[in-house]
């Protein structure tokens, strides 16, 4: 595989930011496994990596980079933060921590994980992590989990998120919300952007255009996120799976094969509601 198959395409998330398109996540993935994943995906081509502070894996993520051997300025990493950094300086503490437990000097993008709006400091959140991007400490910030409701006591505060990461498959459309990022021009991340292998894979509605494309249907579920304009983050610790969902830029769906994916949509909400769960 050359470096031009692999190649994602890029998204312009904040003014001269560009973000590849498909990323590697790493959740649930702890010590040695996720050091190992981050490398083999480095080498497998990703040039995106997406982990957080919940999931306890920031230090082996960071490991794994440095065994690429990859130059930090040819990847992208993103984290996000968790309580306790829910405010101005708690935001700018997380990040400090982060890049201490990654040994990095700074991240492409750090996101508010969760809005947690009972305890009200996801706007005050949003301030540090602006602050980071005027610093130049921090290449762009977002948010994830949150709803219109979310975005626009963020936007009131003259705050404008790069990206809100969702989850986001076939049956999780979550088209309202999809919208609402759009509307306010926030980029959409696609988190379990394949329904961790949900059972959608099996329908015709993708079977049909992997057959018509000689794709397999996660590639196809790959290329509807890329088309739709969202960036999606598919996890993959097996070598063979890591290059599969890779291989997804030499095709495009046609208008009605992606309108055929749109209509599995169940317009269920996602599997954890973000006003009543947090961390
Ligand atoms: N912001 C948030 O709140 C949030 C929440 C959840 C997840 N995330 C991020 O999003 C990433 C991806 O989400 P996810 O892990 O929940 O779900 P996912 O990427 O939709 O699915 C991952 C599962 O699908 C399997 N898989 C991967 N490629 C496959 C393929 N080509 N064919 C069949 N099965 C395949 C994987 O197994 P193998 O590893 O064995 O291949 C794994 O069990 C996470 O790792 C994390 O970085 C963010």
């Amino acid at each position: 595989m050359n470096t031009t198959d692999t190649a994602a395409p890029e998204l312009e998330i904040a003014p001269g930011v560009r973000a590849p398109m498909l990323g590697l996540g790493t959740w649930p993935l702890l010590g040695v496994d996720a050091a190992d994943s981050v490398a083999r995906g480095i080498a497998n081509g990703y040039r995106h990596i997406d982990t957080a502070e919940k999931y306890g894996n920031e230090d082996a993520v960071g490991e794994g980079i440095r065994r690429s051997g990859i130059a930090r300025g040819d990847l992208w990493v993103t984290s996000k933060l968790s309580l306790p950094g829910h405010s101005r300086a708690g935001a700018i503490q997380s990040y400090d921590a982060a890049l201490k437990r990654m040994g990095l000097e700074y991240l492409d993008l750090f996101l508010v994980h969760w809005p947690n709006p009972e305890l009200g400091g996801y706007v005050e959140a949003c301030h540090g992590l602006q602050e980071l991007v005027n610093a130049g400490r921090l290449r762009a910030w977002g948010v994830s989990n949150f709803k219109a409701a979310h975005l626009d006591e963020v936007l009131a505060a003259r705050l404008k998120p790069a990206i809100n990461q969702i989850q986001v498959d076939p049956r999780h459309l979550q088209r309202p919300l999809l919208e609402a990022n759009a509307a306010r021009g926030i980029a959409t991340g696609a988190y379990s952007p394949l329904g961790r292998a949900g059972d959608f894979l099996t329908d015709p509605a993708i079977t049909g255009p992997a057959t018509a494309h000689s794709k397999t249907p996660a590639q196809i579920v790959l290329r509807w996120h890329l088309d739709s304009g969202r960036i999606a983050v598919p996890k993959s610790a097996s070598d063979a799976r890591q290059r599969e969902n890779l291989a997804v830029f030499d095709f495009t769906l046609t208008p009605a094969q992606r309108a055929g994916i749109d209509a599995l949509d169940t317009g269920a909400g996602p599997r954890l509601d973000s006003d009543e769960y947090g961390h």
